[in-house]
């Protein structure tokens, strides 16, 4: 398919420029004032008064999640249908193998349920146990096309990893050029703190917040950046949500260490009053690390600003309220997670660039080129120029919302950002130069692919 963009501003993680845009099988082929195409053109498209920005990547969604509650109501078909009406064309979710199940088999099955996602996507993979077979496990990952692994510092009787194992994984991984993601909270502080508040009884979502205090996340993430600098590994600290935690990423990454760290929409928006209420609006709330406080949130968009913070991801992990309720006695059963993915970049639009928080540069770094580049996927992906993939969001700064439960695409019945407004959504969303999305209307089936990475 050609397609002829016309009239549009060119917004990238390093300039913003008027120009028109020609895209041929798949990739964007030349840009240029008043393009004369001599070839055919399938469709040509006024993008006078838009922005076109890279396809957003969200580095951070669980989709079709299995937990003792269910599966997160999204699945990579829904998920990636939202994402898209987002603005988001490419997806990195996780692979989390049984105990026992090997990494190269459980990224296997993973790629095998993520067939149907229409986004592009790749996988942070897991290792839950370090055995004697761990070390070549990675190393095939690595030659399937992964380059990141993702450990767990909580949720220790699951999936959580002790310190030593953690060490083993990043000097694998380190050695091999690669980068360990990390769920930064101590895991047996935090379940001590859980088991202490249920035996008083204070067992409803209010106390949530209270059993994972912000210096569980932070202590993590000291402990995490030690791990790493005496394994010699690159890490990325996800989610990160406590101002505190800011203070050792910025201190290791003037020191020369390489620590790129993410923070998620909700950790800049909302906050943890608002886990006072009833069941249905708090238990929605409960995801693993809680809301902050808006100190917190100021010191994260300061960092975003200053570079510290680089990307933001979404943390895509929606559970309905029927399964929420299963913790409706014990906050300690209810599924963590909340949904996100399709409201990451009008959030970020209106909450960071319209309200002068960062620049529209910044903004487009932080949602597009950052994560391609730590994750191997640049300039195929993140990047608007000749050669790359044509994965482009022509972006209406006008057009205003209020996201709800009545309008989202999320497949859930919960909507933790209800009521917020919002200003700018996407008018076209195209996809290895195929149009995805048209003034509000998914108008294509087509399958996402794979995306091999490498070191
Ligand atoms: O509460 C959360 N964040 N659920 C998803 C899994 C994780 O920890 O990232
Ligand atoms: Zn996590
Ligand atoms: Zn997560």
């Amino acid at each position: 398919m050609n397609i002829l963009i016309k009239n549009g501003a060119i917004v990238t993680s390093k300039k913003s420029f008027n120009s028109d845009i020609y895209i041929s099988n798949g990739k964007i082929v030349q840009i240029k004032e008043l393009l004369n195409i001599l070839e055919p053109i399938d469709k040509t498209i006024d993008a006078k008064g838009f922005y076109i920005f890279p396809g957003g990547i969200d580095p951070h969604v669980h989709m079709h999640l299995p937990t003792p509650a269910g599966y997160s109501s999204d699945d990579f078909k829904s998920g990636s249908k939202a994402a898209l009406f987002g603005g988001t064309t490419t997806l990195i979710d996780f692979v989390t193998p049984q105990k026992g199940q090997t990494l190269i088999d459980a990224l296997n099955q993973r790629k095998t349920e993520a067939e149907n996602s229409i986004c592009d996507y790749s996988f942070h993979v897991s290792p839950v146990e370090w055995t004697k077979n761990t070390e070549q496990e990675i190393t095939d990952c690595i030659k399937a096309g992964i380059t990141s692994f993702k450990v767990y510092m909580a949720y220790k009787d699951s999936i959580g990893l002790n310190d030593d194992d953690i060490f083993k994984v990043m000097q694998v991984v380190g050695k091999a050029g690669g980068i360990v993601t990390l769920h930064c909270e101590l895991g047996d502080n935090i379940d001590e703190l859980r088991n202490a508040l249920a035996e008083k009884g204070k067992l409803s979502p209010e106390f949530h917040p209270v059993s994972r205090p912000d210096y569980t996340e932070s202590e993590a993430v000291k402990k995490a950046i030690e791990l790493a600098k005496k394994a010699a590994c690159t890490i990325y600290i996800v989610h990160t949500s406590a101002g505190k935690s800011v203070k050792y990423i910025e201190e290791a990454q003037k020191a020369g260490q390489q620590v790129y760290s993410e923070t998620c929409p909700q950790y800049l928006i909302l906050d943890d009053t608002k886990y006072i209420g009833d069941f249905e609006d708090t238990s929605k709330l409960v995801m693993s690390p809680p809301l902050r406080k808006r100190e917190d949130q100021n010191i994260l968009w300061e960092s975003i600003n200053k570079g510290i913070v680089k990307t933001i991801g979404t943390d895509h992990c929606p559970f309905t309220l029927e399964q929420k309720k299963n913790g409706i006695d014990d906050f300690r059963k209810i599924p963590n997670g909340a949904g996100g993915v399709e409201h990451r970049i009008t959030l970020l639009y209106t909450y960071g660039v319209l309200q002068n928080r960062i620049t529209l540069n910044q903004f487009i770094d932080i949602t597009s080129t950052q994560a391609a580049k730590i994750f191997g996927l640049h300039p195929q992906k993140g990047e608007i120029a000749v050669g790359s993939d044509a994965d482009l969001v022509i972006w209406n700064p006008e057009k205003e919302n209020t996201i709800s439960v009545e309008n989202h695409h999320q497949n859930c019945d919960l909507e933790i950002y209800e009521g917020i407004k919002t200003k700018g959504t996407t008018e076209f969303v195209i996809l290895n130069g195929e149009i995805v999305i048209e003034k509000g209307e998914l108008v294509s089936d087509r399958k996402g692919q794979f995306l091999k990475r490498s070191i």
